[in-house]
């Protein structure tokens, strides 16, 4: 065998051992627990043999604990990138055959190369988080290393999308990383993620939790808004991540990419002429009226389980993709509360960084009252969506269906806002506040007078029912551009998001505006 050989049959050896992680009883281990392997991951999430590894030699510097005797080629991060359809994404996937994917030093440069690299190219860059957290041996190291990425995390923030997949444990201060991304999918039943695990918590405040109820998928889903999916297989989450990055544009410089469809633009909904109930506080679906008005029905909502009283998603009209915003007066009346507005808010922010034009369905009956929220700071939590809203300069076009009162008309993407078109159906109740609050306010001293105060009442009601619960009012004064047919919404959407695509707007210059957080 020539020299030359010789050393090729040694590169093929190492590279074989490298691919090999932690050795198969790890990953034998690994496959008990119903988890894929990082390399595994990898080949799932993106088009067939599309992956280029780098960074396969690397190895910790570690000496403290006897680390100095073992030694994993790659370490604990399987880094590089590849394509998804045939575009650029850059990918790490933490391997928790290697030292529990715990967090070394190297560990971290790996990461950090290939974000500096999706930055470079203007690629998106997906983790893949299945670790221990920082190693141990290593100590400041592998706090600084944390620390280099969450900063490109926020450099990266809004110029290259960054989603987080976490398919195991995600705990102490790793739990940043994802926090700081755009996306994150959590697995149902392995994975978790949580500042302080459930030992310390029982140390510090008694409070006696497992870690599931603690930081699993369920309870980020629903009740911290921490995971935007969930999803049942490691499968699923991977073409939920290849089903997510097909709605949104390479970088912030990009047009939000355009799939063709043969759905019609002009298809007419008659469904939606006969949606709206007769009595103003029966509720009906909005998924109905989103379903009824996108690309073949095909929707990807983000925080389905969270605030479900307002729906965010991804879908496409007449094949561009298109950020909608919907109240759900099927859920709480479709009000708005602080959840809500967060959960809205950050969308809207999203779909500004990456020039994904917005629509936005309304149906609301104003702001949830109580101490409850104003305990917990609906005013500025309402403030970011109005923020995010008025501060968004991607086209914007806004449907008022039915409720549209008060300071929730505003913050839901109103004229004044810099809505570019502003349509309403005529079924549109734009006002101050409902019929009958409004009375209370103006007739509650001269009904008393009255010898039926009720009828009295019922009569004002009627007279402002008649009065403002309509978008003539509004449309008089050009706060809504046209009043539209509801089975003609999907036509009407289309066309103003055509006309729109050359918008250009900008803010004024300044290092960063002060959203209220
Ligand atoms: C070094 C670690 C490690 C760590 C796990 N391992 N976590 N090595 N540093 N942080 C090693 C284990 O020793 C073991 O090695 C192998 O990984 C697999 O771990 P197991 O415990 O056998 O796996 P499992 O039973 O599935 O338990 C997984 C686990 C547990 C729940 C994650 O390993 C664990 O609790 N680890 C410590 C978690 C932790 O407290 N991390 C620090 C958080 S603070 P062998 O050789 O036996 O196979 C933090 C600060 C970040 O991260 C701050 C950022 C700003």
């Amino acid at each position: 065998m020539s020299n030359q050989v010789e050393k090729i049959k040694e590169l093929i050896e190492l590279r074989a051992k490298a691919r090999l992680g932690g050795g198969e009883k790890a990953i034998e281990k690994q496959h008990a627990k119903g988890k894929y392997t990082a390399r595994e991951r990898i080949t799932m999430l993106l088009d067939e043999g599309s992956f280029e590894e780098i960074d396969m030699f690397v190895e910790h510097r570690c000496t403290n604990f006897g680390q100095d005797k073992k030694h994993i080629l790659g370490d604990g991060v399987v880094t590089g990138c590849g394509t998804i359809d045939g575009r650029l994404v850059y990918v790490f996937a933490q391997d928790f055959t290697v030292f529990g994917g715990s967090l070394s030093e190297t560990m971290a440069q790996k990461i950090c190369k290939v974000m500096d690299l999706a930055m470079r190219m203007g690629a998106p860059c997906i983790g893949i988080n299945d670790s221990g957290g920082a190693r141990i041996q290593e100590a400041v190291n592998a706090l600084a290393g944390y620390s280099e990425i969450f900063q490109r995390n926020i450099l990266a923030s809004g110029v290259v999308p960054q989603i987080s997949g976490i398919f195991g444990p995600c705990a102490g201060g790793a739990v940043y990383s994802p926090a700081l991304t755009d996306f994150t999918i959590m697995m149902e039943g392995t994975s978790y993620m949580f500042l302080t695990g459930p030992k310390v918590v029982k140390t510090v405040t008694g409070e006696d939790v497992n870690e599931e109820n603690l930081g699993g998928a369920s309870v980020h889903s629903t009740k911290s808004g921490v995971t935007h999916f969930t999803a049942a297989t490691e499968e699923e989450a991977l073409a939920l991540i290849r089903k997510l990055i097909s709605y949104i544009p390479q970088n912030n410089m990009e047009e939000p990419p355009y799939k063709p469809t043969d759905d019609p633009i002009d298809r007419l909904e008659d469904s939606l002429n006969e949606i709206i109930p007769d009595n103003p506080n029966q509720a009906y679906d909005m998924y109905e009226v989103i379903s009824a008005i996108i690309d073949n029905g095909e929707f990807l909502e983000v925080h389905k389980d969270y605030a479900k009283n307002i729906i965010v998603g991804f879908a496409r009209m007449n094949g561009i993709s298109v950020g909608v915003v919907a109240n759900q007066p099927k859920a709480m009346a479709g009000v708005l509360d602080c959840n809500a507005s967060r959960k809205a808010a950050r969308f809207v922010r999203f779909c500004d960084a990456f020039n994904i034009p917005l629509v936005t369905l309304v149906d609301v009956p104003g702001f949830l009252p109580g101490t409850g929220q104003e305990y917990n700071g609906v005013i500025l939590h309402g403030a970011k969506l109005l923020y995010a809203y008025g501060e968004a300069t991607v086209p914007k076009v806004t449907v008022t269906l039915r409720k549209s009162y008060g300071g929730s008309h505003i913050v839901m993407s109103c004229k004044q806002l810099r809505g570019d078109i502003n349509y309403a159906w005529p079924t549109a109740e734009i006002a101050v506040m409902g019929a009958s609050g409004a009375v209370a306010v103006l007739f509650a001293k001269e009904a008393k007078e009255k010898e039926d105060p009720k009828a009295f009442m019922a009569e004002k009601e009627a007279e402002y029912q008649k009065l403002f619960a309509n978008p003539y009012n509004a449309a008089r004064y050009g706060y809504i551009d046209d009043v539209i047919e509801p089975r003609n919404t999907r036509f009407r959407i289309i066309r103003a998001l055509q006309q729109l695509r050359t918008k250009r707007q900008e803010n004024p210059a300044k290092k960063h505006g002060n959203i209220p957080l």
